[in-house]
């Protein structure tokens, strides 16, 4: 069974959902002012936060989340799934900690998040729809996808208001010989402090560094300018014809119905998988150990591990 073998490594290889290739997405059916939310979408007092002038910052977080005039705190569970996801997912375009890459606006100080206050119901249409002439890519993400990424942004809305707990991992406050030993048990079987990565921190600065560890993408999204893909990053497929005849490349897509991939030479080349063609299918990602350890990491092993990083010099 063929199909079976092929679908179980879909299930097993499951990796960021990269947009899709040519042709760019269609906008959705209905929306018809396009793409773009139209301006009935955003409350009367677009751009104006509640605050609380009354309430003194205090120590405790109910006292300040109310000197900022912050809603309910998120849900750090589900918070922390959304950052998971949002990590995987758009980080590449939106920055590890929302606030702006070089592809992507800053969403932490989006008005449009501000006004989701964690409830997904802004967020959600722009993740599924997504803004395709903007080169905002659609995902297909359901409600409970949804609500962790809108927890994580409002957590990270309310940790930038809240410079008094304000604390990220751009301050090095780990402990680099705990970070030494993780990076023996989790990270020596792929990399080394004295090969590859040798001097890393003298090529990144720390906040780079720590997105460059937590999830190094080297995905391309195609159509969007950023940083070029590095080969040994890149995702890779085998697709072997029943005659035996087999075409290997990097993989350009893949969804329940089709895969694409494009060869040494540039050429691409894709198929459908339909029950009875027989193919079978090879995918290696060779960051699955990034996106496997990103569910591991608590927050004293990442402290750590930048601190040990940084001495990389
Ligand atoms: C390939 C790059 C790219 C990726 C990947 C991407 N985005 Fe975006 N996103 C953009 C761009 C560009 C815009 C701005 C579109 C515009 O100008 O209207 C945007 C806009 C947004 C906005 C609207 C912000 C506002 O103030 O109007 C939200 C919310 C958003 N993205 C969330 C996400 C989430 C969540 C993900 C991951 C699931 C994601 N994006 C993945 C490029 C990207
Ligand atoms: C299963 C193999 C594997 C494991 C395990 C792994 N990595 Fe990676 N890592 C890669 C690959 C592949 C890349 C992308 C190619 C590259 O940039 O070297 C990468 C990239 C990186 C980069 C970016 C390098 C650069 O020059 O931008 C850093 C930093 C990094 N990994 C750190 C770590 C740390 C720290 C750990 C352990 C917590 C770890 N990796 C575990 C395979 C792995």
């Amino acid at each position: 069974m063929v199909l079976l073998a092929a679908s179980a490594l879909f299930l097993a290889g499951q990796e960021p959902q990269a947009p899709p290739g040519n042709p760019p997405p269609e906008p959705p059916p209905g929306a018809a002012n396009g793409p773009h939310p139209g301006p009935a979408a955003k409350p009367p007092n677009a751009g104006q936060r509640p605050t609380n002038e009354a309430a003194a910052p205090g120590r405790n977080q109910e006292n300040t989340q109310n000197f900022f005039g912050l809603g309910a705190a998120p849900d750090p569970v589900s918070a922390a799934r959304g950052q998971t996801t949002f990590v995987t997912n758009c980080a590449f375009c939106h920055g590890t900690n929302a606030n702006g890459g070089a592809t992507g606006p800053d969403l932490v100080r989006s008005v449009l998040v501000l006004h989701d206050e964690g409830t997904g119901t802004q967020i959600g249409p722009v993740i599924l729809n997504g803004r395709p002439d903007k080169g905002m890519p659609k995902f297909s993400f359901n409600a409970m996808q949804i609500k962790d990424i809108a927890q994580f942004l409002l957590a990270r809305s309310q940790a930038t208001a809240n410079r008094m707990e304000y604390k990220i991992l751009n301050v090095i406050t780990g402990d680099p010989k705990a970070g030494a030993a993780y990076f023996s048990s989790h990270c020596a079987s792929c990399h080394s402090a004295t090969g590859d990565l040798a001097h890393i921190a003298a090529k990144y600065d720390a906040a780079t560094l720590q997105s460059r560890f937590l999830y190094p993408v080297t995905r391309s999204y195609p159509g969007t300018p950023g940083p070029l893909p590095d080969p040994k990053g890149q995702t890779t497929v085998t697709v072997t014809l029943p005659s035996g005849q087999s075409y290997s490349g990097t993989l350009e897509h893949r969804d329940d119905f089709s895969i694409a991939l494009s060869d040494s030479s540039g050429e691409y080349h894709s198929w459908l998988l339909d029950e009875n063609n027989g193919l079978k299918i090879d995918i290696h990602d060779p960051l699955k150990g990034h996106e496997e350890l990103l569910k591991q990491y608590t927050d004293a092993d990442m402290h750590n591990l930048l601190a040990y990083l940084e001495t990389l010099k």
